[in-house]
């Protein structure tokens, strides 16, 4: 009888135990696909919120797509990015989200238009796409369908972009320049890779290619049509008169030194995005924007 008890006992005591090793070892997998998401969403942010995927102003369709881009090639929609399965990337898997970024290639294997800027996205590292595509997974899905292209015929062939991609873009990572400190590497890291600040400030030329020794010195028919002034620290015609404060609350707040507000997609990146990054990295940006040499190359619109 005593031996019946003490095995009855026994077994309890191993029930509860396996039943606490399980409870403990669903919410461990879960806090873990919460700090991913959390990590991802960081990383949402510091590439400027995604910000082109959003229609301004509109209502519940976060992410929906369907915003008109303008480029001198004509008008080009952005797509559905919610995890909707049928309109937007609900049936991507981790690794043709990745290819997406990395090399400019849709999951039914089409070329995507260097609108889509993996020009730079091609340098995040793969952890960091990892964390992004479990946030993407998070966001609300809209069902909306992906509007065409107002392109000129000639380039509504996305095969073309084949020869695109051969004279403009390089699949690669980011390389880390050992001369540098961590502090400018990591910024070098944020600006390059996911905050792209140089897809808008730096000149193109007639292939829509960036023109690279030209690197953030401005760009008159910039995204959208904006002009987006040169940022290298030339003093009369980059921002080489500001301070290294100054920049960090310039992408806190979109307020330049002389008091006035940023407007249009630079208030809608910061707005979106970079105001979210801890100050940390906002230094690691400003250490590498500031060690940018400078060059003279004045950007007004006529
Ligand atoms: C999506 C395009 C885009 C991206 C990405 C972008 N910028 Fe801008 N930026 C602009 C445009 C356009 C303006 C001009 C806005 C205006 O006229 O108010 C601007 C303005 C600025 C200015 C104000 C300069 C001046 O002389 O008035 C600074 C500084 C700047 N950006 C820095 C950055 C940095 C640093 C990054 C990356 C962390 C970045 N930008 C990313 C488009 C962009």
């Amino acid at each position: 009888m005593k031996l019946i008890i003490v095995k009855i006992r026994e077994s309890c005591l191993t029930g509860l135990i396996l039943f606490i090793w399980l409870v403990s070892s669903v919410f461990v997998v879960n806090s873990a696909i919460a700090q991913q998401v959390n990590r991802g969403e960081y990383i949402f942010r510091a590439s400027g919120g995604c910000s082109c995927h959003t229609v301004p102003n509109s209502n519940n369709q976060f992410m929906a797509g369907g915003r008109a881009l303008k480029t001198p090639f004509g008008a080009i929609y952005s797509t559905n990015i919610t995890p909707d399965k049928k309109t937007g990337i609900g049936s991507w898997t981790e690794t043709d989200f990745i290819n997406a970024m990395t090399k400019g290639i849709r999951n039914d294997g089409a070329h995507l238009f260097p609108i889509f800027p993996y020009t730079s996205f091609t340098k995040i590292k793969t952890n960091d796409l990892k964390d992004l595509y479990a946030y993407l997974k998070t966001i609300k899905p809209v069902p909306m369908e992906n509007k065409g292209d107002e392109l000129f015929f000639l380039f509504k062939w996305r095969f073309g972009l084949i020869f695109w991609k051969l004279l403009n873009f390089e699949e690669g990572r980011f390389e880390e320049d050992s001369s540098n400190s961590e502090l400018w590497n990591r910024g070098a890291y944020l600006s390059k890779a996911l905050a792209h600040c140089s897809e808008c400030h730096t000149p193109r030329d007639i292939s829509g290619g960036l023109k690279n020794k030209l690197l953030y010195s401005g760009f008159v028919n910039g995204p959208e049509g904006e002009t987006a002034p040169n940022i290298t620290q030339d003093p009369q015609t980059g921002i080489g008169d500001w301070e290294k404060e100054a920049l960090i609350w310039f992408l806190l707040t979109g307020q330049k030194p002389d008091g006035d507000y940023t407007g249009g997609i630079m208030f809608e990146v910061i707005n979106e995005g970079y105001q979210y990054m801890d100050a940390k990295d906002l230094d690691a940006i400003t250490e590498y924007i500031f060690s940018l040499k400078p060059i003279q190359n004045e950007v007004k619109k006529e």
